[in-house]
């Protein structure tokens, strides 16, 4: 319990949180437009569908689930992005990435 209190509030320091909730028709690409867009766009315009580089070791569903809904220093999380919202959304992340 200490240690879940712990982890709680070292996220709540670390990322703050958007209330942004996918409505029920929504699919990977609009969660992608409506809540990712306005950080993440393609690096080179010319090639508009590779948004992401990825390590090799994180261009996966996991990878992808973590970042969204625990965010990080610099990334809010999306703690409402869950279940078949959150894999829709991921399939569209892999399907705009290049791994390397
Ligand atoms: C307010 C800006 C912002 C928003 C909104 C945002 N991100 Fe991010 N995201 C970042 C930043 C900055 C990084 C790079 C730093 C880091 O990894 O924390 C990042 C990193 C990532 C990464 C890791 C990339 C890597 O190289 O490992 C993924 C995947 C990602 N974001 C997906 C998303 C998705 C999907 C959404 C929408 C639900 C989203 N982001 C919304 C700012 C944002």
């Amino acid at each position: 319990m200490i240690k879940f209190t712990l982890v709680s509030t070292f996220f709540l320091l670390a990322a703050c949180s958007r209330d942004y909730a996918p409505t029920s028709s929504a699919t990977g690409e609009t969660i992608f437009k409506e809540a990712c867009a306005e950080c993440h766009q393609p690096k080179d315009p010319t090639i508009p569908q590779v948004v992401f580089s990825l390590n090799e070791k994180n261009a996966n569903e996991r990878y992808i689930t973590h970042k969204v809904q625990g965010g990080s220093l610099m990334m809010p999380k999306f703690p409402n992005i869950t279940g078949s919202k959150m894999r829709s959304l991921s399939t569209y992340v892999l399907n705009h990435s290049v791994a390397q």
